[in-house]
């Protein structure tokens, strides 16, 4: 993989083949931290403030402190871009618990590490929004809001690559998982949605999710378009019977799903395997935000 050259770290940038963050670091331990991805067009970060609220809450759930405020860690994050001379970009940061002693105990750690990294966009081939993709259903359920909860996004990952692995079993592009209680969750890194007549569904966040920045974009951008929404609890059944389903995330923007293959290896097609138009439109509006 072709690296940046620079990665920003604490307020310094250094040389990304170069370490930088401690073996004795929480997050590579012990997955203790969380993250962000964001999307870079042209080379402004999009919608920069509603991921620094996520990566505030994500923090605040796991007891870590940010020291940056939104403004400074968004001109850093610009700066990044132009140092590594990207304009269509991704940019993560990943927040840690930082460097302590072996052991679950956080109170030794008390200087959160904070990296971003600028990288290329992943090519998501343009045939698939076309032809939409074919998405598995996971045997691995999500990790539920009692145990890890889904809405902080953690750098603990293990369940998302696990459903990812039985994508790829499936020759899927990507994996939908279900809460513990059965009801239709989130992929590994992207939100659903399906249509039915002129309602627009998606699960709720009470099933146990990430709250999407795209998703809330999009359910904006639907409401526009005068679909009625309904946010609840779904089950497999339901996304087999809709019109149109599709996925939405930071990398993926909206993404049509024209097949799902479920649990017992049987293929349904959605919309007779055809990509419907209200993912076409959405995907547009959700294009024309961009260039706003
Ligand atoms: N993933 N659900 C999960 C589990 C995710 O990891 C993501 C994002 C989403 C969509 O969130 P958003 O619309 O804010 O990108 C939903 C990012 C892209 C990632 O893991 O890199």
């Amino acid at each position: 993989m072709k690296l940046p050259q620079k990665i920003w770290i604490d307020g310094k940038f250094k040389d990304s083949r170069k370490p930088a963050v401690s073996v004795f670091d929480r997050g590579f331990l012990y997955g203790d931290g969380v993250y962000e991805t964001m999307r870079v067009y042209g080379r402004k970060i999009f919608h920069f403030p509603e991921h620094y609220q996520r990566l505030m809450r994500s923090a605040r759930g796991l007891g870590i402190k940010v020291k940056y405020a939104c403004a400074s860690l968004h001109s850093a994050a610009e700066k990044l871009l132009q140092v590594n001379g990207l304009k269509e970009a991704v940019v993560r940061i990943t927040l840690t618990r930082g460097q302590g002693p072996l052991g679950f105990d956080p109170r030794p750690c008390q200087n959160p590490v904070m990296v971003m990294a600028a990288v290329p966009v992943p090519n998501h081939a343009q045939i698939l929004y076309q032809k939409g993709i074919q998405l598995a259903l996971a045997r691995v359920r999500r990790n539920p809001r009692v145990s890890i909860d889904p809405a902080f996004k953690s750098i603990n990952n293990l369940n998302n690559i696990f459903a990812k692995m039985e994508a790829i079993k499936q020759k899927s592009y990507e994996a939908l998982m279900l809460n513990t209680e059965g009801y239709l969750a989130e992929g590994t890194i992207s939100n659903l949605f399906f249509v039915k007549g002129n309602i627009l569904h998606t699960p709720s966040l009470d099933c146990g999710l990430l709250a999407g920045v795209t998703r809330g974009l999009v359910i904006q951008l639907a409401k526009k378009r005068g679909l009625k929404i309904k946010e609840g609890f779904f089950v497999p059944k339901d996304l087999f019977l809709a019109h149109e389903v599709f996925i939405t995330s930071t990398t993926l923007e909206v993404m049509p799903v024209a097949r799902i293959v479920d649990e017992k290896a049987r293929v349904h097609k959605i919309n007779k395997g055809r990509v419907g138009c209200w993912a076409k439109t959405l995907r547009q509006d959700y294009q024309e935000e961009i260039v706003k």
